[in-house]
């Protein structure tokens, strides 16, 4: 049977979905729990987009060792340096370069020939072949271009040097009986087209993406690009857990392994899903809440029958377990290191102690410790390492009958000097959040709000997630608590740091 790889590029057309924007650190989360999935090949960034780009993609490469890393890079010398210097540590280096080659870009946007768009590609494969023993190129809207030109291009670059060869639907315009000729037409008429890998890239605008990549696969892709939950621009791209799960399901008919490790989608999924801010649908495929559920009487009666009747897939396939281990008050270092090490986490030893502690903590005030709050405290370490400006000191709010709420909050600011600061509001958020904002310097509107428990139960953890204007940037922040006020006030502050640091940086956003 053959093999499928699976390139995730969750952190780079992920990364450009509207209103996600993740620092080093969670980039890094991500990139570690995604070669725990066991993808083939991250694209971690754009190294020559930012400064910010090059540090994430070049630590990513560092640390990365059981998949592939690759960062994108458009077809001129400059990037393919800036992505060599960012990639040149990294277990396998690879780069992706594209260029646009339909007619619509050929004129619009770049004002070039055909001619001098082959040129162009195929100087710049022959500069990175100088670099990067691998190559892929892409042909960025390649299904809304002329056929016999995509297949001159094609072959010109591989002559240059290319080995992957990626056939991008880049506004999402393709159907799947389209796509699948267009895999026709290049296997007849590229005629090195058995000496490269082909790789599928879709777009979501009409709901195809996935439908897509499956037609491709059936047609000579032997690669393909995803995202976990489907994120990415505008619509989104193929969603990584709905290919690897339908070539699982239906072997029968695709014939196809990939190498992903099933059972850490789940967990992957609401990593994504909690570090970007972007919340997955209850009836998104897969990895919706809604997924495994059966609502209707006759389904329900169907499925306690029998599973197969309404069930294809089980939720423990993709890692959702329905006997959730559980830890507590009387369980040991021991207990709780093991716990770790079964979860698969890469924790340093110098860390271990300081979660245990945080992990008995927690049991003072929560019975059972579940994987979940386990996974929680271990992520809330890792990136709590990121540098801070302000910081929580102590949060109280006082709800008095009859009177407005009111906050008061103690900071520490980047000298760690004391910040004071009292408040009222029309609630407890809104007090707290009015306080804060006298405490930051500056207006900072608040745009989003929501909280969710990690698992179940009253004594549950609270998560919260914002959106915040603060100094003409809009900010997501996340704060962690069993207390719903000081997570509140943490994933304000969360997103309040992130501008802050951010401006630190001198950042050079390459228009391309
Ligand atoms: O959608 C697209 O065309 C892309 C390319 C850069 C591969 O993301
Ligand atoms: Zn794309």
């Amino acid at each position: 049977m053959s093999r499928i790889k699976i390139f995730d590029t969750t952190l780079r057309d992920g990364e450009q979905s509207p209103g996600v924007n993740l620092n080093l650190a969670e980039k890094i989360v991500i990139a570690e729990q995604l070669e725990r999935l066991n993808v083939d090949i991250i694209e971690a960034g754009f190294p020559a987009a930012s400064k910010g780009d090059f540090t994430s993609v070049q630590k990513i490469a560092q640390t990365i060792k059981n998949s592939s890393v690759t960062g994108l890079a458009r077809a001129v010398q400059s990037d393919i340096d800036t992505a060599w210097e960012a990639l040149k540590d990294g277990a396998e280096p690879r780069i992706h370069v594209f260029l646009a080659t339909s007619p619509i870009h050929r004129q619009y946007k770049l004002k070039m020939s055909k001619e001098q768009v082959v040129e162009k590609a195929v100087s710049a494969v022959k500069y990175a072949a100088q670099k990067f023993p691998i190559i892929q190129w892409s042909a960025e809207d390649a299904c809304r271009t002329e056929l016999p030109f995509l297949a001159e291009i094609i072959e010109e670059v591989i002559q240059a040097g290319a080995h992957v060869i990626n056939i991008p639907d880049t506004v999402g315009y393709i159907n799947p009986y389209e796509y699948s000729k267009v895999f026709q037409y290049l296997k007849n008429n590229v005629p090195s087209f058995d000496k490269v890998s082909f790789s599928t890239h879709c777009h979501d605008d009409l709901g195809m993406a996935t439908a897509n990549s499956l037609a491709a696969i059936e047609h000579g892709a032997t690669q393909v690009e995803c995202t976990i939950n489907g994120i990415g621009e505008r619509a989104g791209n193929a969603a990584l857990e709905e290919i690897a799960v339908a070539l699982h399901i239906r072997n029968d008919h695709y014939k196809k392994s990939t190498r992903i490790n099933l059972k850490e989608i789940s967990r992957t999924s609401s990593l994504v899903s909690e570090l970007t801010g972007m919340v997955v649908p209850g009836n998104k495929a897969i990895v919706g809440r809604n997924a495994f559920a059966h609502e209707s009487g006759i389904h329900q009666d169907g499925v306690l029958k029998e599973k197969t009747t309404y069930e294809i897939i089980s939720p423990e396939l993709v890692g959702y377990q329905s006997n959730n281990m559980v830890l507590g008050k009387h369980s040991g270092s021991h207990a709780f290191k093991t716990r770790l090490v079964e979860l698969g986490l890469k924790i340093d030893d110098s860390d271990v102690k300081e979660l245990f502690v945080a992990f008995k903590e927690l049991t003072d005030h929560k019975k059972e410790i579940t994987d979940e709050d386990i996974i929680a405290i271990v992520l809330e370490k890792k990136l709590s390492k990121e540098e801070k400006y302000y910081e929580l000191v102590d949060v109280k709010v006082n709800h008095i009958e009859g009177s407005a709420p009111k906050a008061t909050v103690k900071l520490s600011g980047a000298k760690n000097e004391l910040i004071e600061q009292t408040g009222t509001g029309s609630g407890s958020v809104e007090a707290l959040y009015n306080t804060l904002e006298k405490s930051v310097n500056g207006d900072a509107n608040l745009l989003d709000y929501r909280i969710q428990s990690v698992g179940g139960g009253r004594d549950a953890l609270a998560q919260v997630f914002v959106k915040v204007r603060y100094q003409d940037t809009e900010s997501n922040g996340r704060g962690l608590d069993q207390d719903v006020l000081v997570a509140s006030a943490k994933a304000y502050l969360h997103a309040i740091n992130r501008v802050i640091l951010e401006k630190e940086q001198t950042v050079e956003i390459v228009n391309s």
